[in-house]
């Protein structure tokens, strides 16, 4: 299948079309609440060194092409091409929606271009091709404009894992799998949302979900700019962009 086909498709340009060629595969995509990730994990989350600051808003953590047939990753094409990071500086929201906050700061190429060696180069898609349709394809769904709207919000309150689903069942008629991880106060919270889409670009349940453990009832961690330390690396460590009120000793 061609390249700027598959993309056609998968923007949802062909969709309407019936005489689409099924190859076989379906897309995940992985989009991960920052406000989750900077409260679990120990070094916390770094701001980016892009001179662009991240959305708040779910980021982009994977956009993996699936074998329908098998439900695997499609993976090995690491030799196929490789990786350019000059092919994708100009695509908008990039920095904003696919940002890297792991720490130390970094600037986003290497989790870019592990992107594109694990899924992006079998995708069938050119290397900007594959970034545009994963950013194309979470400002379809905006997350969390979508959950706002319902009144599920980044503010420390706890939501139904059903009535998260719910929202988006209602808005794209597909439900997301949801991925917790272990929040403050004990409690399970919003980690990551996996949508997947047919090869046509529509919206489809994810065909085996792969299972989580949440609670009934989530935590949804609120984001804020300041949670971004400004850790360039050991050395810097000491010099962070905190503000007063964010470390807290219990
Ligand atoms: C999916 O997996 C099957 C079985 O291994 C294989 O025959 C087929 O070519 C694969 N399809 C794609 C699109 O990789
Ligand atoms: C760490 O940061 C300092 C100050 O920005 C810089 O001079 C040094 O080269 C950096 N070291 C590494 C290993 O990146």
């Amino acid at each position: 299948m061609g390249s700027r086909f598959a993309l056609l498709c998968l923007l949802g340009v062909l969709g309407a079309s019936p005489a689409i060629a099924d190859s076989g595969i379906y897309y995940q995509l992985a989009l991960m609440w920052p406000g989750a990730y900077c409260e679990q994990t120990s070094a916390g989350c770094c701001k980016p060194t892009t001179g662009v600051s991240p959305a708040s808003d779910f980021y982009v953590s994977g956009f993996t092409v699936y074998n329908a047939t098998t439900n695997a990753p499609v993976t090995g094409c690491n030799n196929a091409a490789p990786f350019d990071p000059n092919e994708i500086t100009d695509i908008q929201g990039l920095y904003q929606y696919w940002s890297s906050i792991k720490c130390p700061s970094n600037n986003g190429k290497k989790n870019w271009k592990n992107a594109w060696k694990q899924s992006g180069a079998c995708s069938g898609l050119e290397e900007k091709d594959y970034f545009e349709a994963a950013l194309y394809f979470r400002s379809r769904i905006n997350p969390l404009v979508r959950l706002k709207a319902q009144h599920i919000e980044p503010d420390f309150g706890l939501y139904g894992v059903k009535a998260i689903k719910n929202v988006f069942k209602a808005g794209i008629a597909a439900e997301p799998v949801v991925q917790c991880s272990k929040g403050p106060f004990d409690k399970f919270q919003l980690y990551q949302l996996y949508f997947c889409a047919a090869e046509s670009g529509k919206f489809i349940d994810c065909p085996a979900p792969k299972q989580y453990t949440c609670s009934k009832e989530i935590l949804f961690h609120p984001f804020q700019k300041w949670m971004l330390k400004q850790q360039l690396n050991e050395t810097a460590a000491a010099d962070p962009l905190v503000l007063p009120g964010v470390a807290v000793e219990i």
